[in-house]
């Protein structure tokens, strides 16, 4: 798999001093001095060791089909560093008969790719589409109980494994509200049932709901998932991650807004990825939109293309990848590779911290019981309307938070707690399970000053 340093078998630039020595000692060559300019990370020469630079991962669908060619698995070996099953990770695959699973494909998918360095993101739990036979005419409790079953018995045989999980997949229609399904059919929460399963079946594994055509922030769609992950995040409904699909295939292209969307994900507090990127004839600047986009949103993780090369790719006859047929880099390769190799992880939105008191707050309180616990606030990311703020508590795991924003800031969002609100201005925040690090978004309204805070253990 893809090498996370770049490792220079020789270099493109050498001192002068290096020059001269490699003249006067030729017999050194085999021990030649290596040497990168002054300020300079050498560019990497694989898509995942150039996304390993900056923290994040570049990944490849893979089917276990493809694994006897060693053309395909000769490329995929050396360029990526994230590996989703294309299609051996979902219910019919999985669960072909009710409660009889079956993971020989996906284990071997998972096995290629971590024998090879490479990481996994399961795809996917819950889904309207390729459900076993016997789950498609189901419907009622019968049907709750069956995804539940699904989500639990899967999860527990890739227990600690998977980086990521697809836990819900493609569940909003093109306006923005919900697709109907029969999944749907069991009752609107649906999807938050199939979240807390998935945590609970595997606390190690990042929750992710997975969509197409939700990367223009202006779309109904975009907005009806935003909405969801808010209310969740809100609510305490455990989500870790967005995939963005980002097929640019099919007569769709690249949006203009698409940081805007993947900033506005990452605000809510949980990872973005693109999941599924092809591109319509590997159009080469919008490869370069797609990767620039996500390089200047610190919380975008990482981009997985769907397939290896063209003749892999579910639309071949569009000839999406970064790969011809011959496994030949494409000119849409190396506009990837340059962005990927330019750095990234700054938003482009100057981040503007909370103005007064210039030191960041830390409340102890101390309890009449005698437990006391400490909340520290830190600025996370920030646009011109708002604002992050990290908080982490210490002392006990049996906290109570007080946040108090000054009028007429709100917050907006919060992650990682149980939320109460006395008031529009007030937060109550109690642990919801997954530890002691938590934030919220306030829409500032003008006013940037610190809320105040304070922390009561029990
Ligand atoms: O394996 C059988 C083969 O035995 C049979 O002879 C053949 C005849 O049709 O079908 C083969 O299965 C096909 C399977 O791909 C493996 O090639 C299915 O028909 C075909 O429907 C299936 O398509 C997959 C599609 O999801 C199904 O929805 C694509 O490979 C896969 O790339 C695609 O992936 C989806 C993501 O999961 C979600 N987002 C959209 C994306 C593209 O549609």
């Amino acid at each position: 798999m893809a090498r996370t340093s770049a490792g220079p078998r020789s270099s493109w630039w050498r001192s002068p001093a290096t020059r001269a020595l490699a003249g006067l000692a030729t017999v050194a060559a085999t021990a030649a001095v290596l040497v990168t300019a002054p300020g300079a990370a050498a560019a990497a020469s694989t898509l995942g060791a150039a996304a390993a630079q900056s923290g994040r991962y570049f990944g490849t669908a893979s089917a276990a089909g493809r694994l006897g060619d060693s053309a395909y698995t000769t490329i995929a070996a050396r360029e990526f560093n994230m590996v989703t099953p294309e299609n051996e990770m979902k219910p019919d695959a999985t669960e072909p008969n009710q409660n009889q699973f079956n993971f020989s494909s996906g284990d071997q998918i998972y096995n290629w790719a971590v024998s090879h360095g490479a990481k996994v993101r399961g795809h996917t739990l819950a889904w309207h589409a390729q459900q076993p036979g016997w789950m498609q005419n189901m419907g009622g409790s019968n049907l709750r109980n069956a995804m539940i079953n699904h989500i639990q018995k899967v999860m527990a045989h890739y227990q600690g494994k998977l980086a990521y999980w697809d836990v819900v997949n493609e569940a909003f229609n093109e306006d923005g509200s919900r697709r109907s399904s029969n999944l749907q059919s069991t009752g609107n929460d649906w999807i938050e049932v199939a979240f807390k399963t998935a945590r609970a079946a595997d606390s190690s594994t990042k929750l992710c709901y997975n969509d197409y055509n939700i990367d223009n922030w202006n779309y109904g769609k975009t907005q009806g998932v935003y909405n969801m992950v808010r209310d969740f995040k809100s609510r305490g409904v455990p989500i870790d991650c967005v995939g963005l699909q980002a097929h640019f295939t099919g007569g769709s292209s690249v949006p203009s807004n698409l940081q805007t969307t993947i900033s506005s994900f990452a605000a809510l507090g949980v990872d973005v990825a693109l999941t599924e990127v092809d591109v319509t004839n590997s159009s080469t600047s919008q490869y370069a939109a797609l990767t620039q986009a996500c390089m200047n949103v610190a919380r975008c993780v990482g981009i997985t293309v769907w397939g290896v090369r063209d003749s892999d790719s579910w639309r071949s006859n569009e000839s999406p990848l970064l790969f011809d047929g011959n496994g030949n880099k494409k000119a849409a390769y190396n506009s990837v590779l340059n962005v990927l190799n330019s750095g990234g992880g700054t938003p482009t939105t100057t981040p503007t911290t909370p103005t007064n008191p210039t030191t960041t707050p830390t409340t102890t309180t101390t309890t009449p019981g005698g437990g006391s616990c400490t909340a520290s606030l830190s600025a996370g990311q920030s646009w011109n309307d708002r604002y992050n703020l990290n908080v982490s508590v210490s002392g006990s795991s049996s906290w109570t938070v007080t946040m108090t924003v000054p009028s007429p800031a709100r917050i907006s969002a919060t992650w990682n707690i149980n939320a109460t609100w006395p008031s529009s201005q007030v937060l109550i925040a109690t642990p919801n399970g997954n530890g002691n690090n938590w934030g919220v978004t306030i829409m500032h309204n003008g006013n940037r000053n610190w809320p105040s805070v304070s922390c009561s253990a029990s």
